[in-house]
Formats: C-alpha cells, sequence, structure tokens
C-alpha cells in the first residue's frame, strides 16, 4: 500500500478510505472520458475530516479528484490512474433552512432535487435546476457553476451563493458563510471556488439565497417560423407577460427526433419550425394563465407564431420537458456533445455554419442542434458513426474553429474538465490564461488539486 494512503487509513480507519478494488461509480463521470479506479477513495463525514485528507494528501504531493454526484459533462471528477478520490456524498446534510433571510445552509454532498424540495415544502424556492437534479450535488452545481433551466430568470449556480466554505489543498479552512446579499469587505474570494472545477480546493459547505415560491406557472410549446422570430418573440413574451422562467429551442431535426423516439406523442405537427418550449412563473394564480394566452395570441397576430400548445396539467409539461431533455440522443453511437454560447442573434447562423461544415465531411450525420437559447446557449450534439479518438479530434477542430470565427465560449455551463481543456484558448486570451495559471500556483502551490483538469 503506498505510503500517503497508510497514512490515510491511520487517519481515518477504513470506513472512511476504500482501498482495494473501487466501485466503479468512483471510476468517472457522465463525459464518457474514459474510466479509470483511484488509487483510493475518502468519504469525508465532516469538514475537519477533508482538512485532515486534503493536509495528508499534500504533504505527500499526492493528486486528489474531488468527486460530486458525477453528473458532470466534462471529466472534471474522472480520476487518472494513481489519484485519490474524494467523494462528498457522505456530507448531505441540509443543516437549515432560514425562512427570515431567505437561505438555506447545506453542506456540499446535498443532492440538489433534495435540497429543491426541502425549500418548496418551506414556501420557497432554490431558483436554479436541471436534468441531473436527482443525482448532481450542491457542491459539483457550484464547482462547475452550474447553468440549467432557470437562468434567464435567476441566473446561474453563482448567483444563488451567498457564503461558502472551501478547504484549500494544503488543508487551510476558508470559511465564510454569512447569509447577507451585500458584502464588499474585500476580494469575493467565493466566487474564485465558484465554476474552478475542484482545481484550487474542495468546497464543503453553502449558504444558498432562496427566492419566494411563485404560486402560478404556465408553460407552452410553440412553432415559430424563423430564428429572428424566436429572437423577437423572447423579447415580446419578457415585455408582456413578465417573468419568463425557461426559453428553450429546439431545432427542427431536433424535433423530429425526440417525437419519433419519444412516446410522448408530437404536441405540435411541425416539421420545418422552430419549436419553443417556454414557461413563466407568478404570483398572480387567478390573472397569470389568462395574461399568458393573451401574450400568445398577440405574438400570433404579429406573425411571431405559427401555432401554440399549452399545458393543460403538469403531466403535459412533464411532456414538453421530456422533448427538451434529449435523452434519446444518448443512444446514438460515438455523440459528441457541445456546450457554446455567443451572442443570442448569431445562433442560427452559427449553427448552419456548423452544420455545413460537418456535412461536407459526413453527409449522413446526425446534427442535433437544441438549448438554453435565453441564455445565448446552444447544445450541439453530433453523431457520425462509430469513431476512433482521432476523428473525434477532427470535430472539435471543426465546431471550435467556428466558435473562434464567432468569439464565442467553448463552455457555456458544463465546464472545461479535460475535455475541452485543449481549446480553453478559443476562449480566453493568453493574459487571461496567465492569470488563471498565477491564481492556481498560489492556492495550490503543489499541484494536487484535480491536476490535468480546466489548464492546459
Ligand atoms: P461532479 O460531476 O461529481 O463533478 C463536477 C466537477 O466539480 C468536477 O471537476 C469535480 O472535481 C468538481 N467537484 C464536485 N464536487 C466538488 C466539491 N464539493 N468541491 C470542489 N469541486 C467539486 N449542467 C448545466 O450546467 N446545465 C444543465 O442543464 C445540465 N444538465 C444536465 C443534465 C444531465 C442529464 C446531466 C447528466 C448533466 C447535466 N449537466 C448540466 C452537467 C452538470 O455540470 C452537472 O450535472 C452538475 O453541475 C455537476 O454536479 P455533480 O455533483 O454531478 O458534480
Ligand atoms: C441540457 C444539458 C445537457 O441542457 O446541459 O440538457
Ligand atoms: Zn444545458
Amino acid at each position: 500500500m503506498p505510503d500517503v494512503v497508510s497514512h490515510l487509513v491511520d487517519a481515518f480507519g477504513a470506513d472512511v478510505v476504500s482501498v482495494g478494488p473501487i466501485d466503479e461509480r468512483f471510476h468517472g463521470d457522465w463525459s464518457g472520458v474514459a474510466r479509470t479506479s483511484p488509487l483510493a477513495v475518502i468519504l469525508p463525514r465532516t469538514t475537519d475530516e477533508v482538512a485532515t485528507a486534503l493536509r495528508i494528501c499534500h504533504a505527500h504531493g499526492q493528486p486528489v479528484v474531488p468527486q460530486g454526484g458525477l453528473t458532470g459533462l466534462a471529466g472534471g471528477a474522472t480520476p487518472r490512474c494513481g489519484d485519490i478520490a474524494i467523494s462528498m456524498e457522505r456530507m448531505s446534510a441540509i443543516e437549515e433552512l432560514d425562512a427570515a433571510a431567505g437561505t438555506v445552509t447545506v453542506q456540499a454532498g446535498a443532492v440538489l432535487q433534495t435540497v429543491q424540495e426541502a425549500a418548496v415544502a418551506a414556501g420557497w424556492q432554490l431558483a436554479y435546476d436541471l436534468g441531473a437534479r436527482g443525482s448532481c450535488q450542491i457542491g459539483g452545481n457550484l464547482a462547475t457553476n452550474a447553468g440549467g433551466n432557470r437562468v434567464i430568470r435567476f441566473g446561474m449556480a453563482r448567483e444563488q451563493v451567498l457564503g461558502l466554505e472551501v478547504v484549500l489543498a494544503d488543508g487551510t479552512v476558508l470559511r465564510s458563510l454569512t447569509k447577507m446579499l451585500k458584502n464588499n469587505a474585500g476580494y469575493d474570494l467565493k466566487q474564485l471556488f465558484i465554476g474552478s472545477e475542484g482545481t484550487l480546493g474542495i468546497i464543503t459547505r453553502a449558504v444558498l439565497r432562496l427566492q419566494p415560491l411563485h404560486r402560478s406557472r404556465s408553460t407552452a410549446l410553440l412553432a415559430v417560423p424563423s430564428f429572428d422570430a424566436v429572437v423577437a418573440f423572447l423579447r415580446h413574451a419578457q415585455r408582456t407577460a413578465g417573468g419568463v422562467t425557461a426559453y428553450e429551442v429546439m431545432w427542427p431535426e431536433f424535433y423530429a427526433y425526440m417525437t419519433a423516439e419519444l412516446a410522448v406523442g408530437r404536441p405540435l405537427p411541425v416539421d420545418d419550425s422552430f419549436v419553443v418550449l417556454i414557461e413563466t412563473s407568478g404570483d398572480d394564480p387567478e390573472h397569470d394563465p389568462q395574461r399568458f394566452e393573451t401574450m400568445l395570441a398577440e405574438a400570433v397576430e404579429r406573425g411571431l407564431l405559427s401555432d401554440a400548445v399549452i399545458a393543460a396539467s403538469e403531466r403535459d409539461s412533464r411532456r414538453f420537458w421530456e422533448l427538451r431533455e434529449a435523452e434519446p440522443i444518448d443512444r446514438l453511437p460515438s455523440v459528441v456533445n457541445f456546450d457554446v454560447s455567443l451572442a443570442i442573434g448569431d445562433l442560427a447562423e452559427f449553427a448552419a455554419e456548423c452544420e455545413q461544415l460537418i456535412r461536407r465531411r459526413w453527409p449522413d450525420a446526425h446534427v442535433f442542434v437544441y438549448g438554453h437559447v435565453g441564455d445565448s446557449n446552444l447544445h450541439i450534439s453530433l453523431s457520425v458513426g462509430r469513431i476512433e479518438e482521432s476523428v473525434l479530434h477532427e470535430i472539435d477542430d471543426l465546431v471550435y474553429g467556428v466558435v473562434r470565427r464567432w468569439h464565442g465560449s467553448v463552455s457555456a455551463e458544463h465546464g472545461i474538465g479535460t475535455l475541452k481543456r485543449d481549446y480553453l484558448s478559443v476562449t480566453r486570451s493568453a493574459e487571461e490564461l496567465d492569470v488563471m495559471r498565477r491564481i492556481k500556483a498560489a492556492l495550490d502551490p503543489a499541484g494536487i488539486m484535480n491536476p490535468t483538469k480546466v489548464l492546459p
């Protein structure tokens, strides 16, 4: 047994440090990056245990990989051979819901859906939401600065954080579990760790801001004749119906594929339109639905919509979301997923350019375009058949080449991990990369925190 593992076992016992054959769930995340067994898994129960574990690993120059719910899509939580995984799954408590402050204090391993449900039970809502809610953890959400389905209204995970507790690489505990909305006392250090993908420290606890629970929600699926109309309709909806909470768009091929593959029917009988899933929420259950319908009727009159179907029940709404969640895409061979952002008005031309380049090389490719268009964030999922690693690079080069020309971002919400590390410079200047490296060196001088992730 390597020296460092013996030290860890001595410090914690076999209940906290798992060695020998490691349970497969710790071998990697959802990204498809090659799965590897870590050398050992530490399952701490307290912040002090995280600090002790890091102190020992730091003293031995032992690389560690923080693991949350392992739903990440960039390879950030996937170990390399010889890494020690630190899984946060036992630190899953909701410590306090402060109804006066409108905050919830949680341990990093709390599962998103559990926290959402606790907030609703207390008459509040946690504002962000994503498809992986049943497995992903608050710590993972913050480490990736997750986006999801309600960013247009409430912002990304970052915007929900008031306080954070982090353990640095050398075991130092940085605790700032404040509940204040305003706190300009010097540098806002917590922001460094949010979105840093476990490369600067381990998030152990957080104070999240809650929003009052909305009492009405309206959902509709809409056929929109052009991308210009997609953007014009979004602004119309925001001006006239107020609280647009989600604005998701499916390109025609995506909608055709989902309606063919899923047992949810075909709520809109369209072939060549953009399909928008819109959700609004508010506090006037008596009048909000009527306001929503009037807003849609005005848009039809203005030629922004050609058809609309409003969810009449929670079941309808679930059906609409199921179409958008895109689960059947995973059944295609060697799917390559992109998560890019650029100015909203450029998204359709950008997507068309990517598709054209892909089809020139692979005429029979599946090219699915969809995403959080209200946040100017597109997901593109491609399948050109079963492929080798070299072809994957060819596809990446092609798509990120277009992202570069449009001055976009190679990651809107999923993060960099290892999957997009070689393309970080598409979006970040040499000067920005240099500052990132200096921050990394200052906080993790021994380079043990999730090495090889994020920074090339
Ligand atoms: P993991 O996958 O375990 O880890 C992610 C990264 O964070 C890794 O780099 C890891 O080292 C680090 N990390 C984890 N916990 C900690 C911690 N406590 N301290 C420090 N570092 C840590 N993302 C979106 O943004 N929007 C979406 O709409 C969205 N939808 C998704 C839908 C599905 C079906 C799936 C599978 C994923 C989706 N994702 C989405 C990806 C998203 O990044 C993750 O679901 C989530 O934020 C990651 O949380 P996790 O707990 O699973 O983290
Ligand atoms: C989504 C994930 C993939 O938006 O980010 O469905
Ligand atoms: Zn997404």
